[in-house]
């Protein structure tokens, strides 16, 4: 089918939310739709949202003013919501939201055709039925707001861990693994393309498992097999959960120097208490002993996390726990925030949402203050090093330096050579600001 219609794809929330806009673009473009940047230029806008904290929510609903003004002035346009806030929400957004044409859950965008044909024909159109299966492992995503260098590929979707703070589960369903055959095909096709960085998206990539007849392919076997395909090719993985990650793993990473020497490894908390309330499988003890296997196995890995604060019940000493834990590992980036109930997940329904707002942001912003000093130390602990670095452009601030990534996944920023993006490159570090490293090539 041929029609000249543009979309334009707006991403909020996750990696794996960019990774499903390009799988959208790519459904689209098969069924004969343009891909445009230019949002004045569409004939429909998709916005792809998040449900993880209410203020993800509340940005979304926000920007809908902005939709309704367009509508104003072109009446025709399709505007849709996919994704999380999408699958949450369901038939209510009709309601509130009178802007609405579209409603797609994160497993129906098989579907999107059908639905804007729905649309079209004058009628309001809603899919927000979630899969057991779908992984759209043979669907090439489209890498339409690409460098060129770094893409994501999805290799799991859907989470089975069910954290009692986390929507996840209810709006990306149940957790699935895709074809391990599918994976390596896309990365393989990646780096014909020229792309240097994959990063494997999951919700725990450590539980990844694809049976092929009586050959079973976990994680740390299809991380070696793609780290196989080519020296060049760096790789990197999100999300790792501190129960499953095991020294198997590791030892995989140690094997192959193009597995990045980086691990995001969310904690949440450092209380025992708070640990096991927001039901997360693992205590402090077996957290800090997991670092300490990263540490044995992989001396230069750096280590980041994600931390929440003010969870239901964390009193003041479970809140310097989480502090006391930042310390001893020394973490060398984190996000962190504070505690959003989300309707119908387990805290909500069972746990008081019981710390005041002003103590969640005093402790948030301590947290902050604390992982500000940490970094610093990371990175000072850099300067006089010399790191491997891919280019991947020029920087943003000038023209006259290129910016490029350590395997530490750090942001690296040093003068033009006479590589080009793509290369790899020795870079010495000989200064730093809070979120970039400075340097020359050596
Ligand atoms: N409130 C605050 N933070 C949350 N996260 C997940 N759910 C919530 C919530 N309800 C954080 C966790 C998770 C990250 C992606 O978002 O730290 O690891
Ligand atoms: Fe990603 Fe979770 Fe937000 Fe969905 S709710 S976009 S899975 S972070």
């Amino acid at each position: 089918m041929e029609n000249n219609k543009k979309f334009f794809i707006e991403t909020y929330g996750c990696q794996m939310n960019f990774s499903d806009s390009e799988i959208v673009a790519s459904i689209l473009e098969e069924a004969g739709y343009y891909s445009t940047k230019e949002i004045r230029e569409a004939d429909m806008i998709l916005i792809n949202t998040c449900s993880i904290r209410d203020h993800a929510e509340q940005r979304v609903r926000k920007r809908l003013e902005y939709m309704q003004s367009l509508k104003k002035k072109k009446p025709g346009i399709v505007i849709g919501m996919l994704g999380c806030m999408a699958e949450r929400l369901k038939t209510q957004l009709l309601e509130e939201e009178k802007v609405l044409d579209l409603i797609a859950g994160p497993d129906s965008y098989r579907d999107l055709p059908q639905l804007l044909a729905e649309v079209e024909s004058g009628s309001k159109a809603v899919n927000t039925s979630l899969s057991v299966e779908e992984t759209y492992a043979d669907v090439s995503p489209l890498r339409y707001d690409s460098n060129g260098i770094s893409a994501f590929i999805s290799i799991m979707r859907g989470c089975g861990n069910y954290c009692a703070y986390c929507v996840v589960p209810y709006v990306r369903g149940q957790e699935r693994s895709r074809n391990a055959n599918s994976i390596l095909t896309e990365a393989e096709s990646l780096f014909n393309k020229g792309f240097r960085e994959i990063t494997l998206l999951g919700q725990n990539v450590n539980s990844y498992s694809w049976n092929e007849g009586a050959n079973k392919v976990d994680f740390a076997k299809l991380l070696g097999k793609i780290a196989q395909l080519n020296p060049l090719f760096r790789i990197r993985f999100a999300t790792s959960h501190p129960k499953d990650l095991s020294d198997e793993l590791l030892q995989t990473i140690a094997i192959y120097p193009n597995i990045c020497r980086s691990i995001h490894l969310p904690v949440q908390s450092g209380s025992n208490h708070i640990l096991r309330h927001m039901n997360r499988g693992y205590t402090r003890e077996h957290y800090l002993e997991r670092i300490t296997s990263i540490r044995r196995i992989l001396p230069d890995c750096a280590i980041s996390t994600d931390i929440i604060a003010g969870f239901c019940s964390e009193s003041e000493e479970d809140y310097r726990d989480t502090l006391m834990l930042m310390e001893e590992v020394g973490f060398d980036y984190a996000f962190m925030f504070r505690y959003s109930e989300r309707p119908d997940t387990l805290a909500a329904n069972r746990y008081k949402d019981d710390v005041l707002t002003g103590v969640k942001d005093s402790r948030l912003s301590e947290i902050i203050n604390l992982q500000q000093k940490l970094s610093f130390q990371s990175n000072k602990r850099d300067v006089g090093k010399t790191f491997e670095v891919l280019i991947e452009g020029f920087s943003k601030r000038s023209d006259d330096f290129y910016f490029g990534r350590t395997s530490q996944n750090k942001v690296v920023v040093f003068p033009l050579t006479k590589n080009n993006p793509g290369d790899y490159i020795q870079v010495k570090i000989d200064r730093f600001t809070s979120a970039t490293l400075i340097g020359e090539a050596i």
